[in-house]
């Protein structure tokens, strides 16, 4: 007699549906359902790139290898999450965004065109961020933004492969977003992450407890991510802004804190997605607070922000030498006021200004480096 649950029984068609063989190097399901977490994470991470960029669904889902077949990680709608099915294997080739064989999908209402972008590290495709939306022209329109956002979505699957802490999952996420924001693009990714370490040294300079140190650092890496929402021929406009298109510029601290709102745990980037153009002096927008109600996340930000704009090439100006920007701080110009700052984020700056230019001066973190 054949025992119950024997491999040769589940091997036996049933339901006219036969059980693979397990390919070499296949990892359990379990391993991949295990992590609760990253994947609760990672679903909100989905509804908001589904809901900022007007799209119907969005899911991550890992290959498994040998087998046509991705297995679900997370998705914007958790519900639907057995629905991510059945892809051609071909979709894991290089093309940049290709069609999956998703038959239930498409009868979701609402989804006419669907699109994979592969989440790479190296020539590895660790996973895949898919989505569906009403039209193929929606998809194309938001093609760059959706790379960067599996170019994030690699980032954590490769900590997850490694075994490392995945840090932020949901934050990460919105980096992508946050970069895709960035107009001056070639750099985008770098001053991002700048901004991040110098918002990091400052925030320890203040002797602030560690957590609180990468939870600065972390925010500060998403401040930006409303930009998403101001049209690039503004970003991009060399010549002085109108009111009209100045007023939209100003309100990327709205939309950077309506992207980041509702999501557990987040208070922090967004508030400093909101406040970081607010001055100690009460002339910042949008609210124009004055000192300490500005938060302190924000204020550190502020000046990590204006220390890189100063250092970086933008289109309406050169790129400075540490020694003018620091003076630019310190001392001011016809844009920049030393009261517009913080006095406690500013003696911070006097002691790890040396820290900062090795920061912006080493180039890091290199092209294709994990930051
Ligand atoms: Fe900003
Ligand atoms: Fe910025």
């Amino acid at each position: 007699m054949k025992e119950a649950g024997s491999r040769e029984e589940l091997a036996t068609p049933s339901l006219g549906y036969a059980v693979p063989p397990e390919p070499p190097g296949h990892r359990p399901f379990s391993d991949v359902i295990s992590d609760h977490g990253l994947t609760a994470a990672l679903d909100a991470a989905c509804g908001v790139v589904v809901r900022e960029l007007g799209l119907r669904l969005a899911w991550i889902a890992l290959p498994e290898p040998g087998l046509e077949r991705v297995i679900p990680l997370a998705c914007s709608e958790p519900g639907a999450r057995y629905l991510v099915p059945e892809m051609a294997a071909e979709g894991l080739g290089p093309s940049r965004a290709y069609h999956l064989r998703c038959g239930h999908l498409t009868e979701l209402p609402g989804v006419k065109a669907l699109g994979a972008f592969p989440a790479r590290a190296g020539p590895k495709t660790l996973g895949l961020l898919g989505v569906g939306a009403e039209g193929p022209d929606v998809l194309a329109a938001r093609r760059d933004i959706l790379e960067a956002v599996a170019q994030q979505v690699a980032v954590i699957l490769e900590r997850r492969l490694r075994g490392r802490e995945a840090g932020d999952a949901f934050l990460c996420v919105i980096e992508g977003l946050a970069r895709a924001a960035e107009a001056n693009e070639e750099d985008a990714a770098r001053h991002i992450v700048r901004v991040g370490e110098y918002a990091a040294e400052l925030a320890r300079a203040l002797n602030l407890p560690n957590r609180e140190v990468q939870t600065i650092r972390l925010a500060a890496r998403v401040h930006d991510v409303g930009k998403l929402h101001v049209p690039r021929e503004i970003l991009l406009k060399p010549g002085p802004l109108s009111e009209a298109e100045r007023i939209e510029m100003q309100r990327h601290t709205l939309y950077g804190a309506r992207i980041l709102a509702g999501a557990p745990g987040l208070a922090v980037a967004r508030q400093t997605a909101l406040f970081h153009h607010e001055c100690w002096d009460g002339s910042g927008y949008p609210y124009g607070l004055q000192g300490e109600k500005i938060p302190l996340p924000a204020r550190i930000v502020r000046l990590a922000d204006v220390y890189d704009a100063l250092r970086s090439s933008r289109v309406y100006k050169p790129p400075l030498d540490h020694a003018t920007a620091y003076r630019i701080i310190l001392e001011g110009d016809e844009r920049t006021r030393p009261t517009q700052f913080d006095p406690r984020v500013l003696k911070a700056f006097r002691q790890v200004a040396g820290r900062l230019a090795e920061i912006f001066e080493s180039g890091w973190p290199w092209h294709g480096e994990e930051p």
